[in-house]
């Protein structure tokens, strides 16, 4: 009997089937075990690989996470992939650009899982995916060579596609979950990757395009944060709570302190309060 779809390798083929983007994907290198995805494709940047170059892997022996975090990235379950971007946009547009990729790809995730599952996760500012508390997926971009003819965007994506809970580590099986813990069922990776792909070129495109209003208005209404009690936690341990108000022009989000003082936020890590 044929393997179902939801339990296959990853392989060009079945990626290559399933795909419908014009340049995401169109260059693909599906390994079997590497360090990290990221790293991978950093080199391959420095190679000159072309745009929309992207790196998947069935596991990664040093995945990593942002904040120099670890990620957990058991064979052969969950998606792990690295796309390179090259798209870029006029000189003073570069930096709005380049804080905007993180939350376009959170967003594109968190679609893809909803185009595939019919899950709907949210996005905690600026790029974890979530459903409910629990976080699915994550993203770590990197890059380089910026202000040159070279320079590239790696975007880096993890998403906990097929592992039961008793299969994460003790530490995250409260924090984390899986597509399959979620929806009650395997989810084809190929498919979701596909998918995946197809929104991330759609929505680079409309941004670069000019298209801000629409990108911000798409990613508040998949924001989890916006409205909520949050403690930002700054360096050296320290903290700041308030109330998650808006997600500015720029992609940061303003937080209203408790005595009503706005702050904007532009990188860190966000705790969801009550
Ligand atoms: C986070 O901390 O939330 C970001 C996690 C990003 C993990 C992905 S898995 C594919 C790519 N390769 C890596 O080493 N990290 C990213």
């Amino acid at each position: 009997m044929a393997t179902p779809a939801a339990f296959q390798p990853l392989n060009a083929q079945n990626i290559q089937r399933a795909l419908s983007t014009k340049t995401l994907g169109r260059t693909l290198h599906v390994l079997e075990e590497v360090a990290s995805t990221n790293t991978a494709a950093v080199a391959l940047a420095q190679d000159r690989a072309p745009h929309g170059t992207v790196v998947v892997a069935e596991s990664q022996a040093a995945g990593r996470g942002r904040l120099g975090r670890h990620w957990h990235s058991p064979s052969g379950k969950n998606l792990y992939c690295s796309i390179l971007l090259r798209t870029m946009p006029d000189r003073e547009q570069q930096p709005l650009w380049l804080s905007w990729i993180p939350l376009i790809a959170a967003l594109a995730v968190s679609r893809a899982v909803q185009a595939t599952t019919e899950l709907k996760p949210s996005v905690k500012w600026p790029n974890d995916i979530l459903t409910g508390n629990r976080k699915l997926g994550g993203i770590l971009c990197e890059s380089g060579g910026i202000g040159t003819a070279h320079a590239s965007v790696i975007v880096g994506i993890g998403v906990n596609v097929n592992v039961r809970r008793d299969e994460f580590p003790e530490e995250l099986r409260e924090i984390a979950t899986s597509v399959m813990i979620e929806a009650g069922l395997p989810c084809d990776r190929a498919a979701l990757l596909a998918t995946l792909l197809v929104e991330l070129e759609t929505r680079c495109e409309s941004f670069l395009a000019g298209n801000h209003g629409d990108i911000l208005e798409e990613y508040l209404l998949r924001c989890s944060t916006v409205g909520r009690r949050v403690r930002i936690e700054l360096a050296h341990g320290e903290h700041m709570d308030g109330k998650a108000d808006s997600i500015q022009a720029d992609g940061s989000l303003r937080i209203l302190r408790d005595d009503r003082t706005p702050v904007d936020i532009r990188a860190g890590d966000v705790i969801h309060l009550r």
